[in-house]
């Protein structure tokens, strides 16, 4: 899909040729001295009761006089918020599905978009026509190639378009992996993704295999991978546009490509589900392919491990005991809790980067879907400035999260008696519990878990992968190069090397 950013006046709106033109108009009354075929369109249609206020009502006309465009779509906007944005390009393009309308005008410039409201814009046009097809021929491809989105000034709003733009392609290279069956998704695929993305600018790729993630200690992470014949992969991503030198942050994701339960078995109603369980790698690699893009001035890291959670003579049973790369050694009580079991040796690995901050993200328990739904992901972490800045990036990307909480009290079932601890602590706050299993491998770390169980994926009719968290994880990036940035500029001598965006 392809965005540009266009400086458009109503006047020059009316006259754009494109195969439809998406109006968002704003609740307020438009200036005094407005005049020309969108103005009077307006006001017609508001003064004959045609074109309610409110978010995302709506007003189709078809030829009408003085616009270039064949269909001109009135969408209200409300107050022009990001939010009200994101309604109103929904619900237009819901309505502009027609297999001709390839070319679309999104005019914005009827009310004052800001940033946060232009990349919505963006953003919306992917989310609302979106559409997966590798494997399956039969589905409609997304019509919609192009999209000019007209702002009163371009120069205003242009970090909020590049950001835009950066988010599409990362959230739809974490959807398109995510949506992939596990027999197209493999750890082995993934990790090809992980090395195709590593050729774009700022970005380098390692992928370790079996001998070595042995060689490293992860006893926990290859227990998982035991249970089947997919070789497991361990991926290891630099995005280098900070200073040399500068501390990286780490994403660590999950990256179970299909999860049975392994002995301890699922219920087979939805278990298909559990190809999403590799929603965090995905977020991870949407992440790098967003930072290629936009290629913001921060250190990034990205940590996935990656392998297939299965029954098998040859799987880890209930009871084995295995010994983590920290040292500590777990009691595998539930072979379906294996998500912990493949992070917790990746956040051991996360230490060797000295990071600035170390953020995992996993669809790790079904108790933080009954917690917290679909709404926001679940949020834990040990440092409270860095809980604070994720969960600020998640409400200005519109990808929120909810704060849980840490207690000592929750680790308490996690003891064992045949080892360090246990890798399960019974149902009740099964998403907190899980959460404290990683604590105890985050060690000192400034650390923070996303538990994307419920925002990950859509269950039913709308089945699919959301793509999220990337907003949230792009967002924080960019808040954090900034941040840096400014503290760069305050210290004569380090200099940021590129500024950071929007
Ligand atoms: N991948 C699942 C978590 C999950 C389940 C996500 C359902 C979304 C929907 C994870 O590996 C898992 O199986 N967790 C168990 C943990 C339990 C055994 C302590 C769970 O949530 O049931
Ligand atoms: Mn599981
Ligand atoms: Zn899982």
């Amino acid at each position: 899909m392809d965005f540009e950013l266009k400086s458009l006046s109503p006047n020059q709106a009316a006259q754009l040729t494109t195969d439809a033109l998406l109006v968002l108009v704003p609740d307020a009354k438009a200036g005094k001295a407005a005049s020309g075929a969108l103005h009077e369109l307006v006001t017609s249609a508001t003064e004959h009761g045609d074109l309610e206020p409110g978010v995302a009502k709506q007003l189709a006309c078809y030829r009408p006089a003085g616009f270039k465009a064949a269909r001109v779509l009135l969408v209200r906007v409300g107050d022009g918020s990001a939010v009200s944005v994101r309604k109103a390009v929904t619900a237009g393009l819901g309505a502009l599905k027609q297999p001709g309308v390839k070319k679309l005008g999104l005019v914005l410039s009827l009310f004052d978009a800001g940033n946060d409201a232009v990349r919505a814009a963006v953003q919306a046009c992917a989310d609302a026509t979106y559409a997966y097809t590798t494997t399956k021929p039969s589905a409609k491809a997304r019509a919609l190639q192009q999209v000019v989105v007209g702002v009163a000034q371009v120069a205003a709003v242009r970090a909020g378009f590049d950001t835009g733009r950066a988010l599409v392609t990362g959230v739809e290279f974490a959807k398109e992996w995510a949506n992939r069956p596990a027999n197209h998704a493999t750890p082995t695929m993934l990790a090809e993704a992980a090395r195709k993305l590593g050729r774009k600018p700022g970005i380098k790729t390692d992928v370790l295999g079996p001998r070595q993630v042995e060689a490293l200690g992860m006893g926990s992470f290859m227990a998982v991978a035991k249970g089947s014949v997919e070789p497991l992969r361990f991926i290891v991503m630099h995005y280098n546009g900070g200073a040399k030198g500068s501390a990286p942050v780490v994403l660590v994701g999950k990256g179970i490509t299909f999860d049975t339960g392994g002995i301890s078995i699922k219920p087979a109603p939805e278990m298909d589900e559990m190809k999403f369980d590799m929603g965090g790698a995905a977020s991870v690699l949407g992440t790098f392919a967003a930072l290629a893009e936009l290629q913001p001035a921060i250190n990034v890291v990205g940590l996935i491990p990656s392998c297939e959670n299965m029954p098998d003579g040859q799987a880890v049973k209930p009871g084995d005991v295995v010994t983590s790369m920290s040292g500590q050694t777990i009691e595998i009580l539930n072979t379906d809790a294996e998500g912990r079991l493949i992070l917790c040796d990746a956040l051991t690995y996360a230490a060797r980067f000295k990071p600035h901050s170390v953020v995992d993200i996993a669809t790790l328990t079904g108790a933080c879907v009954i917690a917290l739904g679909g709404v926001r992901s679940g949020l834990f972490s040990t440092r409270d400035d860095l809980a604070q800045a994720l969960h600020k990036a998640g409400e200005t990307a519109q990808d929120p999260c909810w704060r849980m909480p840490l207690d000592d009290e929750y680790a308490e079932g996690l003891k064992s008696n045949f080892a360090d601890m246990g890798n399960v602590a019974g149902r009740a706050g099964g998403a907190i519990t899980a959460a404290k299993f990683l604590q105890k491998f985050a060690a000192e770390l400034p650390w923070a878990h996303l538990d994307i169980a419920g925002t990950a994926w859509k269950s039913g009719a709308a089945k699919g992968s959301t793509g999220r968290p990337v907003p949230l994880l792009l967002q924080y990036l960019i808040d954090q190069a900034a941040a840096m940035a400014a503290a760069g500029q305050a210290k004569p001598g380090s200099k940021a090397r590129k500024t950071a965006k929007s």
